[in-house]
């Protein structure tokens, strides 16, 4: 037994919680007896504070016992989930999922819908005609046992760590979201939860994530491995960057057709290589060697999945993809080489335009979105066409146009970085 007053003073003053204190302040948060301005003044605490291994741990188990859990030990593959920080252009899990599946795993991926600039991967998915996010555990099971499907993307049931869903709404708008514990808590208490084997990270790093530099991504990254190994989940982490966009589309049926674009063997280079090396990276987690997803992405087995495990959700995989109702050029001002390409200007401008929502549970847009013809390194002239932005209210596009106004740097020179920036764990 504790008051939350002594824990949030404990923590303020900046010692170490006792594992008493953090069960029963996360227990009582969930019950409605810890009020919200007190679990906010704590968060508040703890962004300052920090948290050591044994209290990260401690917090992100109690976290997940605020709940039910999921258990798929029984399933006759090893089961192996993503989990990517965040990104504008990160369509990833659609080519993913069903290509780590077509390579012998199972993958329950418990997704959720955007917020701000980064869009969700259900909301991307709902753009096709008839697909459901909701499904019972029993489904889960279902579709993750059928042979010829193995992956599921869907909502995560309300009961999965529902102090996370909490505390993430009261750190959403006390300006507390961008603490590496309560983040690395958060993403790890769902994840460990929903009872996948095996886990790999992509852990965003730049101008458009949550990370703005390699040395806190790696921390997040140490944390979130650390506490995926602490429970028995093996964890890998890649840093990844996410400086300018995934690809060339950002908005939700325009991120689907890029997905189908490298299903069917092309999409853009990025996109293609960072699918290729998560889904290696995910079946060495896993424990599965012998298989080459580059080979499954180019004999079409990844598009046949994709297509079961769009129609295993109610989808139907060949009904052709909501389109905006307006579009509206951006063209190039001088002539030049594309130096840089601000991820942030572009995920505003997605979410300006209706692709994104700014309060929970608000309707998107499902043809809204950007369409870049230019990326960083290629050439341009003045009045070449290097963006279209696409939303049904077109009193949007002069807003959405300002995002993205500062987002382009011109210069005379590029020099390509990679993508994969380090490895963590594993
Ligand atoms: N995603 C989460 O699920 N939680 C965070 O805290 C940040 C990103």
């Amino acid at each position: 037994m504790s008051d939350a007053t002594s824990v949030i003073s404990a923590k303020r003053d900046g010692h170490e919680l006792t594992a008493d204190q953090i069960d029963w302040v996360i227990d009582a948060f969930t019950r409605g007896v810890v009020a919200d301005e007190q679990m906010a003044a704590l968060a508040m605490a703890i962004f300052w504070r920090g948290m050591s291994r044994s209290e990260l741990s401690r917090w992100t188990s109690a976290m997940i016992a605020s709940g039910s859990t999921m258990d798929f030990s029984g399933l006759p593959r090893p089961t192996v989930d993503k989990h990517s920080t965040g990104g504008v252009g990160d369509k990833i899990t659609l080519p993913l999922a069903p290509l780590v599946a077509a390579c012998g795993a199972a993958v329950p991926q418990l997704s959720g819908r955007g917020l701000g600039h980064t869009g969700g991967t259900l909301d991307k998915l709902e753009s096709i005609s008839g697909w459901r996010a909701d499904l019972t555990g029993d489904d889960i099971h279902r579709i993750l046992a059928d042979p010829a499907v193995g992956a599921v993307v869907c909502a995560a049931n309300a009961d999965l760590a529902p102090a996370d869903k909490r505390l993430y709404a009261l750190r959403d708008v006390t300006g507390t979201v961008e603490s590496i514990p309560l983040i690395a808590s958060s993403i790890m208490s769902k994840k460990i939860a929903e009872g996948t084997g095996a886990l790999v990270l992509d852990v965003k790093v730049g101008a458009g994530a949550f990370m703005k530099n390699l040395a806190d991504a790696r921390t997040l990254a140490e944390a979130m491995v650390d506490l995926g190994s602490d429970a028995g989940v093996r964890t890998i982490a890649l840093l990844t960057a996410m400086d300018s966009p995934l690809g060339l589309t950002a908005g939700n049926a325009l991120e689907v057709e890029e997905s189908l674009e490298v299903l069917a063997g092309g999409g853009p280079a990025d996109i293609v290589e960072l699918t290729v090396t998560l889904a290696r990276t995910m079946l060495s987690a896993a424990g599965i060697e012998g298989v080459d997803p580059a080979d499954k992405l180019a004999d079409g087995t990844a598009m046949d999945r994709w297509k079961a495990m769009i129609s295993a959700q109610g989808g139907d995989p060949s009904a052709p993809l909501p389109v905006a109702a307006e579009s509206h050029d951006i063209t190039a001002e001088s002539d030049g080489v594309i130096t840089g390409l601000d991820a942030m200007g572009v995920g505003v401008a997605a979410w300006r335009l209706g692709a994104g929502r700014e309060r929970q549970g608000e309707p998107v847009q499902a043809g809204a979105g950007v369409r870049l013809h230019a990326k960083p390194g290629d050439r341009v002239t003045a009045g070449q066409k290097i963006a279209t932005l696409y939303t049904d209210t077109p009193e949007k596009f002069e807003y959405a146009t300002a995002a993205m106004a500062d987002a382009w740097s011109f210069g005379d020179t590029f020099e390509a970085s990679p993508i994969v920036l380090e490895r963590v764990g594993g």
